[in-house]
């Protein structure tokens, strides 16, 4: 679901358009009774169709401009229609030489349809391999690999890259491909609109019985689907047993996620990796809970997946950015907390985290301008690590600073009072820069389990959920929090609370506290 969030978004669709796309795929296939891999192949199709989806975007975006606008229009046409087709990309070079006249835009767009066919194969080959890969990285099995590498294959032979037809285009992405274009043309053309479209591209786009299917009772298939779709709706669409990952695998995941976001632009490759590595060691250095330093450590994986809303041409973009350009930039924290929210559990700390990456203590950051009571240690660190590699690494509008140098910036926004010095020391010191100032001292001179056990207590944990969570006997919490009052001076535990409290050390997303 948070990719799902993150492809609709870079892909031009609306809010939920897989979420929904899911949701009619599934009333579907029950309808028509299929086996349990059946269903479950479904399933992911229709939420992960476009994980490849970022793999050369700035490829699409240099030749066809706002790669996000393109898309938006190319997901309502019959691909096998070739006039509209031709049409879509002739009003892309269009918006992309608003400025030429008329004879240039003539000899762009006749350059742009000649070279459409060179492009667009490899792309979309390239967004097929990308999501095999990806999908075999999320843990999921070799079927639904397949069928995630035939997103743009069609039932008369007409689509890319490999013209696959009839039963050689497996069935999830038979029956996705009409579900996600049912939702799409309802958006566009209403209703009636969208059922006669329907009628009048099977056997070209779709396979006529399921189009008949569909067609049948496409009234009550889409009972409910113009709205917001939530996540325990999809939780409970997914056939049993539940895929579910441990702890290596959600590493693996979180990578995976990484290297998807990345991916999109030459000049961000590896940069999630780089400021992951970074924030960990920082985080170490620091002496958080390991808890912690994972959470930090896949906040920093994630951080950037909000992104994908803003189109690649507006990163690659050398000049300033239009005031509505730097609205939606500034805005991709948001999508990326809104991304990740559908983690639920220990996520929701990630997604946190991700949300306050470009935050800074004197409230100067965004999206929220939030202020140093609101950064937590884990957020000061991942804010300073990423702008340390970011300032390493060249954009199109600046070259790379070397290491001296990003480093001076890093001070010199922990005098202007943006950036925790305590996090930027660590980050430098980790980046092999040398110290200015001595090692930081523990925070708040606790070692990281007390700072477990210090947290637990303010959030209101009675002393037996806290063994259970500490995986310790009731009698050793106890010992450990005794120990801790007397070392922090208090004697209840609202005190050892308004002591988290007044230090930062609470999480954010952290329930009672
Ligand atoms: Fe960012």
């Amino acid at each position: 679901m948070a990719l799902a969030y993150a492809t609709d978004l870079a892909t031009g669709h609306s809010r939920d358009f897989a979420l929904r796309s899911c949701v009619l795929a599934m009333r579907l296939v029950d309808g028509a009774r299929f086996d349990d891999d059946t269903r479950r192949a479904v399933y992911h199709q229709a939420l992960l169709r476009y994980i490849g989806c970022n793999a050369d975007s700035h490829l699409l975006a240099a030749a066809w401009g706002d790669e996000i606008a393109l898309r938006q229009e190319l997901a309502r046409v019959d691909f096998g229609d070739r006039a509209a087709f031709v049409e879509v990309f002739v009003r892309a070079i269009t918006r992309t030489f608003t400025d030429a006249s008329p004879a240039e835009l003539a000899k762009a767009v006749e350059r742009g349809l000649a070279e459409a066919a060179q492009i667009n194969v490899p792309i979309l080959s390239g967004h097929c391999e990308v999501a095999q890969r990806i999908a075999e990285r999320l843990g999921l099995p070799e079927d639904i690999r397949e069928s995630l590498g035939q997103i743009y294959e069609r039932w008369d032979g007409r689509g890319m890259p490999r013209g696959l037809s009839g039963n050689a285009v497996t069935f999830p992405v038979r029956l996705v491909t009409l579900a996600q274009y049912a939702i799409a043309l309802h958006e566009a053309h209403g209703f009636e609109g969208m059922t006669a479209m329907i009628a009048q591209r099977a056997g070209g786009a779709y396979e006529p019985e399921l189009a008949q299917l569909f067609l049948a009772d496409a009234e009550r298939f889409f009972v409910g689907l113009d709205g917001p779709v939530d996540r325990e709706t999809i939780l409970a669409l997914e056939p049993a047993p539940h895929a579910m990952l441990d702890e290596q695998a959600c590493e693996e995941a979180y990578l995976a996620i990484a290297d998807f976001i990345d991916m999109r632009m030459p000049f961000t490759f590896g940069h999630s990796r780089a400021v992951a590595s970074l924030a960990e060691a920082a985080g170490k250095r620091m002496g958080l809970p390991a808890a912690d330093i994972r959470d930090i450590r896949w906040a920093a994986y994630t951080h950037d997946i909000g992104e994908l809303t803003v189109p690649v041409a507006t990163w690659m973009r050398a000049g300033a950015l239009t005031e509505r350009e730097t609205d939606a930039a500034r805005l991709h924290p948001y999508h990326g907390e809104r991304a990740l929210a559908s983690l639920g559990g220990d996520g929701k700390l990630v997604a946190a985290l991700v949300q306050r990456h470009h935050e800074h203590l004197d409230g100067s950051g965004y999206y929220r301008n939030a202020r140093g009571p609101d950064l937590s240690p884990g957020a000061r660190i991942l804010a300073a690590a990423e702008m340390f590699q970011t300032a390493r690494e060249a954009r199109p509008h600046r070259p790379a600073s070397g290491d001296v140098a990003a480093a001076a910036r890093l001070r010199a926004a922990v005098k202007d009072g943006k950036l925790c010095p305590d996090a930027v020391e660590a980050v430098l010191t980790c980046a092999g820069q040398p110290a200015r100032r001595a090692a930081p001292e523990r925070l708040a001179g606790l070692t990281p389990r007390e700072i477990e056990v210090l947290r637990l207590i303010a959030a209101g944990d009675t002393m037996k959920e806290a063994a259970r969570k500490l995986d310790i006997a009731t009698k050793t919490a106890d010992n450990h929090i005794q120990n801790l009052y007397s070392k922090i001076g208090v004697t209840t535990r609202a005190g050892a609370a308004l002591y988290a409290l007044e230090r930062g050390l609470v999480q954010h997303g952290m329930s009672s506290a």
